[in-house]
């Protein structure tokens, strides 16, 4: 087998990819409004309810009209999931893999399509877009491979007379609630290792950016997925989200979404219904407050670039963005003019013209990031930024807030937006507790010269992805697993070494001979 390498990302100033990303714009143009039905069983289920996907810089454009699953649909989906995995349990490793590999290739050659639906259905400029394509192809092929490895357990010991065996089985049902943020990449992750596995899966992608997951059931039916391993069902948490997350045959759920979300679930899964006879499991990837802590010896110019990244590629709608700058006081106020400098070079405006920033999701989140300019102001000064243009699409423009206390609110909520605070400290332990008072701890920067600072920061800055002399965002399958402690959820690294057998049980056998 070819050795995993991550996918390499498109180099979008050579001509032949723009023009094939342009036509990538042309081809996925073709089917806008169209509507699109549920998928159980392999059926195709058109309801009355739908919900329209929207271009969220261009609010009239219509990706398309997503049939909604209601209480009857999610309960014959998961009848359908309990019927399948009957014969999907037995399904071997090779081919549960080989579905796996076959869609990584499917996709990567319709790659500038799924880039061109990203840009449009979740307004990611280009090169994040692409790097959200690359992702999922990532996760198909690492997973696949990681799948393979677990063919034949893991070794026991046996003794004369006795062989032992420890294998991996799956586990069920699972239900997968997947993002909009990584619209492509962490829906077909979660999706994929949960079936790779041998389980199979009822996946609600989010409603924000629907006809992409929709695109990928597709691309796994023509891997030759058979029918009912994966049923989709997009619908409101309210409807059949509780429900799914409640129902006694619910083997496990994998959620990423944000924190109050993911707590619900976790709860909600937690109690035993009747009639249930497993204890679910629950695999939560919630928010972020991620710190990038700047000490006196670093090189502020690669601080201030990594910043600036990490806290506005994506207009800070990752769980990774930085959101909080805590800089040692002697460097602060220099580090604080590289920022707003590069801050105002920004250039944000529709992704599919290929600006640096284009919008933010929607209008719920509009006004969530409003209410925050707001207590931002209150709370410290308005360095650059704090304007919103709502018109045409949802645009908030990148803002840097400084003489902010680290506990103050716009440092320690998630605000899922283009919004930085910044937070001096004076000396550099002080700096690493100030990073951790947070409830979340997902990700986390320390840019450094000091190498003793460095090692402290690996000791006690508690984060699940810790990056030195870099941005905090940008984590690739394989290398860099990712997942986080405390309220950022159950720190199951995904693209990590140990993330699919979250998806299995463990069964020792014993033979005498
Ligand atoms: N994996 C992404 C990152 O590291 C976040 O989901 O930015």
């Amino acid at each position: 087998m070819i050795p995993y390498k991550h996918e390499p990302f498109t180099d979008f100033t050579n001509e032949d990819n723009k023009a094939s990303l342009k036509k990538g714009f042309e081809t996925i143009k073709k089917d806008f409004g169209s509507e699109y039905p549920l998928i159980i069983n392999g059926e195709r289920v058109l309801t009355d309810k739908k919900l329209a996907s929207y271009n969220p810089a261009q609010k009239d454009e219509v990706i398309g009209q997503m049939s909604q699953a209601g209480e009857k649909e999610a309960l014959d989906a998961m009848e359908v999931a309990k019927e399948t995995f009957k014969e999907w349990r037995k399904s071997t490793f090779e081919f549960r893999s080989d579905v796996l590999f076959k869609a990584a290739t499917i996709i990567r050659k319709r790659k500038f399509e799924f880039t061109a639906l990203l840009v449009k259905e979740a307004g990611k400029p280009w090169k994040e877009a692409d790097a959200d394509t690359a992702e999922a192809i990532d996760f198909l092929e690492y997973y696949a491979r990681q799948n393979i490895e677990l063919k034949n357990g893991k070794p026991v010991v046996s003794r004369p007379g006795e062989k032992n065996r420890f294998d991996y089985i799956p586990l069920g049902v699972g239900l997968v609630i997947s993002p909009w943020n990584f619209a492509l990449a962490i829906m077909a992750g979660t999706t994929s290792a949960a079936l790779v596995t041998g389980n199979t899966v009822l996946l609600k992608p989010s409603s924000k950016a629907s006809v992409i997951s929709y695109k990928f059931v597709e691309v796994l039916e023509e891997a030759g997925l058979p029918k009912g391993v994966v049923n989709f069902i997009p619908g409101s948490s309210r409807e059949i989200g509780d429900l799914l997350v409640e129902h006694k045959d619910t083997a496990f759920v994998s959620f990423t979404g944000s924190r109050d979300v993911g707590v619900n679930i976790y709860e909600k899964a937690a109690i035993v219904q009747e009639g249930q006879i497993n204890l679910k499991r629950v695999i939560a990837e919630m928010g972020g407050k991620d710190t990038i802590v700047v000490d006196s010896s670093a090189d502020l110019d690669l601080a201030a670039e990594a910043i600036v990244t990490s806290a506005f590629a994506f207009s800070g709608q990752k769980c990774s963005a930085c959101s909080r700058v805590i800089a040692l006081e002697d460097i602060h106020d220099e580090l604080l003019e590289k920022v707003v400098s590069l801050t105002k070079d920004l250039t944000i405006g529709n992704p599919e013209e290929d600006n640096f920033m284009g919008p933010v999701i929607d209008q719920a989140s509009v006004e969530k990031i409003e209410k925050y300019l707001e207590i931002g102001k209150e709370e410290g000064k308005l360095e650059v930024g704090g304007t919103i243009d709502n018109e045409t699409g949802h645009f908030v423009h990148p803002t840097v807030f400084s003489g902010l206390k680290h506990d103050d609110r716009v440092m320690q909520e998630e605000i899922f937006g283009p919004v930085v605070g910044f937070a001096k400290a004076s000396n550099f332990t002080e700096a690493i507790e100030f990073a951790n008072d947070t409830d979340y701890g997902l990700t986390g920067a320390v840019i450094t010269k000091n190498r003793e600072h460095q090692e402290e920061a690996r000791r006690d800055f508690m984060v699940g992805n810790l990056y030195f002399n870099r941005g905090c965002t940008a984590a690739i399958v394989g290398y860099h697993p990712f997942g986080g402690f405390k309220m950022s959820g159950t720190d199951s690294k995904a693209g990590g070494p140990d993330y699919l057998t979250l998806h299995m049980q463990g069964k020792t056998s014993s033979e005498m001979f």
